[in-house]
């Protein structure tokens, strides 16, 4: 589905009222949900004494309470009452092979049992792993490895300000970058502000400057503006749209940001923690053809495994990263971690690589993802009063039944329109996990290799289901 087409079907939602479930319906399926997920249920009891808020993931959905797994194969989950799940969550987007794929997994059981996790120091895989990724992604010549995307970020900006000798960094309104200091700003919805946290001093955010999705000419003007404040060092884009391609982007956009950053001075940092090795082979670098300064990865990168980030680029930019006992001192840009680049990591890193490109991942998970988009949309075309759509970009599906997340803040009551929406595409999740389909944030989908026409058939039977709960107009 084209740019102009998604937009104004996401503008059709937020413009007309919500097709919330009936309140019994809903009851209905709390009651049923909970009997089904007892031992869920009372470890979550548990984890409220000695968790906060009983759970930690940012992606666990929550309601009516979280569930806790036992396993996961293939593009299936079970949680520990026994349930079995339809997997598009896909732990956030790292599995793109399938979960617990045994030649990866087998590879590392193997390291731990006869070598233990790692040392400290640098192993074989570090070198392996880099020169995976550069041949995957050839823009790229230095890698370095950080244990996060959050930390990939905060990495990448500081490289763009000890090249460009510059302090402002431009970040897009929407976009997720994770939980560093410097980006937690105009999260999940454009135009939220400092609304997701609190604990950030705004000198934090002094040099962060925010541009609305698709705004060219505010995007020229912020360029011009912090030219009397010390400019731009870095534009921080995810290049496919805000929260995965939730909020998309204009055609011309990353070509725009790209020769906007080279007018300025600027580098620009690609955000590929979600895009890398799932988008493309070669991430959103290839399906753009845009070449950035600085990559940051994370996700598919280990595939599931631990200290999961990279940020990555060309030498000159990257060759300001101080490495080595002793060398943080000088004109380096100091990064470190107890457990970066340790030899697991590394290890599942070059192995998922490989494995993403010697069994045609990207492509297969990609096929499937067209076809249930597709069925999707015939699904919904056969309820006229329902204004719901998908749209993907190959593995990432994209699905808008509230369209919570872009509702325009500047309306009065965009508050409540958020929370209202919010609240009804919860209870549609709830009513999918509560049959067996996993999706992420009531509004995407992820798929992998493993995903076949059984998965295919129960999730359309599934989401037939839901429809069905839905009030007609
Ligand atoms: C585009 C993007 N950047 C950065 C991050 C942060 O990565 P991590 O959760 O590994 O810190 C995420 C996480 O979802 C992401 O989606």
């Amino acid at each position: 589905m084209e740019y102009q087409e998604i937009m104004e079907r996401k503008r059709k939602i937020t413009s007309t009222p919500v097709h919330p479930l009936p309140e019994e319906t809903v009851n209905k399926i709390i009651k049923e949900f909970t009997q089904s997920h007892m031992k869920s249920k009372q470890l979550y009891d548990e984890a409220l004494t000695c968790l906060t808020e009983g759970v930690q993931h940012n992606l666990s959905p929550n309601f009516p309470f979280p569930l806790a797994m036992d396993r996961g194969e293939g593009y299936k989950l079970w949680d520990i009452d026994g349930n079995e799940y339809i997997d598009y969550l896909m732990c956030g987007a790292p599995i793109i092979l399938g979960h617990h794929f045994k030649p990866l997994d087998e590879k590392i059981a193997e390291h731990i049992r006869t070598k233990g996790p790692t040392t400290g120091l640098t192993s074989e895989y570090e070198i392996l792993a880099a020169k995976q990724i550069k041949k995957m992604m050839p823009n790229i010549e230095k890698v370095r490895f950080v244990q996060s995307g959050s930390e990939a970020i905060m990495a990448a900006l500081r490289i763009a300000r000890a090249n460009t000798g510059h302090e402002k960094i431009i970040k897009i309104e929407g976009n997720y970058h994770g939980w560093g200091d410097q980006t937690v700003i105009g999260l999940h919805i454009p135009g939220t502000g400092m609304m997701m946290s609190e604990g950030i001093p705004t000198e934090c955010l002094s040099n962060t400057l925010t541009v609305m999705p698709n705004d060219f000419d505010g995007l020229r003007n912020t360029f011009e503006d912090a030219k009397k404040q010390g400019n731009v060092a870095a534009c921080l884009v995810e290049a496919n749209g805000g929260e995965a391609g939730t909020h998309p982007v204009h055609p011309d956009w990353n070509k725009y940001v790209r020769e906007l950053c080279d007018e300025f001075g600027a580098l620009m940092i690609m955000d590929e923690v979600i895009t890398g090795f799932r988008i493309a082979k070669g991430g959103a670098q290839e399906y753009y053809g845009i070449k950035p300064d600085i990559v940051t990865l994370g996700k598919v990168l280990m595939h599931g495994y631990p200290s999961c980030g990279a940020v990555a680029g060309r030498a000159e930019v990257m060759d300001s990263l101080a490495g080595g006992e002793g060398s943080a001192a000088g004109s380096h840009a100091f990064v470190a971690g107890t457990l970066a680049a340790n030899a697991l990591s590394t290890m599942a890193s070059y192995y998922a690589l490989k494995f993403v490109e010697e069994y045609n991942a990207v492509d297969k998970a990609a096929a499937y993802a067209e076809k249930l988009t597709k069925e999707l949309n015939d699904l919904f075309e056969a309820r006229p009063d329902l204004p719901f759509f998908a749209y993907n970009q190959k593995s990432i599906i994209i699905y808008d039944t509230t369209a919570f997340f872009s509702v325009d803040i500047n309306q009065p009551d965009a508050f409540m329109q958020i929370m209202n929406r919010m609240k009804v595409a919860k209870e549609y999740q709830l009513a999918l996990t509560s049959k067996g389909v996993m999706n992420l944030a009531g509004s995407r989908m992820y798929t992998c290799m493993q995903h076949d026409e059984n998965a295919l058939t129960k999730t359309l039977e599934t989401w037939e289901y839901l429809l069905s709960l839905i009030p007609k107009n």
